[in-house]
């Protein structure tokens, strides 16, 4: 089966081909650059620039593939959640291509997207699911903050997620008050590379709590009032560093010691993890440390496939595709609120 997947729900732009699990092409368009200088994303600016590029991102991800439109079995694009205008631009002309060649369309939900993207092998760039397994699953992006079981394939259940900012919106806004540019997690990771992660003690929020939630709002506020008090730090490349180091010590110990504690309360031997912030090293690093330690496998995805991309949504269409799941009718609609149940 071949698929053209579209991806818009943010601020990159993507369109992927996949074919019998196989990843043809991947093709991300990003406007990082375009909503620095807001500090943000500016959903507007986002959805004007997801239009101008939509078609000739789809137009590249088929001539990397070797695909024409002809050839293709079914269309997917992301159904939310998500900015709403954003979305719109790449359900609708996915949603008009299908109806262009007479092909199945299928809208998908971001986040079960994301639980899958850490089977697809970055050697093959296939999905594997031949070694699926039961496993709880981590998604840490700049918007949301998710523990998910998934039992098995196409059967998940959300364990918890945030209650106020995201893992990434912490890094970023924690970032922005040291006046680095956005979106500051990227920066704040090879900083803190430098830095003593023991300079400074921030507070671990919910670690203890015995749910799956997350909460950093109380984090970034320490940091902000930590700030308030030592302005002089910021002028000191060294005490940068370890404010860094510190900062991403608290966030990644809250992701990782929660994630492997929802593992073993629900008898899972393996662990997943995707979302832009599993690019974060001293996340990836200690979550393979805990898994080796408790005995469980861990599955990151590929750095490339944990930011958003149109691939895992191709993935997942053509997963439930095969799995012959309803398919819905040409004029359904975008979900920006949809959350994964
Ligand atoms: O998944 P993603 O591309 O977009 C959303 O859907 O939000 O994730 C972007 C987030 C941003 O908050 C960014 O700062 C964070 O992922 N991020 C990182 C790293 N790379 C990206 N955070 C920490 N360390 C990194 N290396
Ligand atoms: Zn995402």
């Amino acid at each position: 089966m071949t698929i053209l997947a579209l991806e818009t729900s943010c601020d990159e732009t993507s369109a992927a081909v996949v074919r019998d699990g196989k990843i043809l092409s991947n093709v991300i368009s990003s406007q990082i650059k375009l909503h620095a200088e807001y500090g943000g994303v500016v959903p507007e600016l986002a959805a004007r620039e997801h239009l101008k590029n939509i078609l000739p991102v789809a137009q590249a991800a088929l001539a990397e593939a070797g695909i024409s439109p002809a050839q293709l079995d079914a269309v997917a694009a992301t159904q939310g959640p998500g900015l709403a205008i954003a979305l719109l631009v790449g359900f609708k002309a996915a949603q008009s291509v299908a109806f262009a060649l007479n092909k199945p369309f299928i809208g998908i939900n971001h986040h079960e997207a994301h639980l899958y993207s850490p089977w697809i092998s970055g050697e093959t760039l296939a999905a594997d699911f031949s070694k699926f397994q039961p496993n709880v699953s981590l998604i840490v992006s700049g918007g949301h903050t998710l523990l998910v079981l998934v039992e098995s394939e196409l059967k998940h259940r959300v364990l918890g997620g945030t209650i106020d900012d995201a893992a990434g919106e912490c890094f970023d806004k924690t970032g922005k008050l040291m006046g680095l540019p956005y979106p500051a997690g990227p920066m704040i990771d090879k900083l803190a590379g430098q830095g003593n992660p023991s300079a400074h003690d921030f507070p671990r929020p919910l670690l203890h709590d015995a749910n799956d939630d997350f909460s950093f709002s109380g984090l970034k506020t320490s940091v902000r009032y930590f700030i308030r008090d030592h302005p002089a730090l910021l002028d000191d490349r060294k005490k940068v560093c370890d404010l860094c180091a510190s900062v991403q010590a608290a966030i990644v110990e809250v992701l990782v010691k929660k994630t492997i504690r929802a593992a073993k309360r629900n008898s899972v031997r393996c662990v997943t993890a995707s979302g832009g912030v599993t690019c974060n090293s001293a996340l990836r690093h200690e979550l393979e440390r805990a898994c080796k330690k408790n005995g469980l496998i861990l599955r990151l995805a590929e750095k490339n496939l944990c930011t958003d991309n149109a691939a895992m949504i191709g993935i997942l269409a053509e997963r439930k595709l095969v799995a012959n799941v309803p398919l819905p009718l040409l004029d359904e609609e975008i979900m920006p609120g949809w959350a994964l149940a």
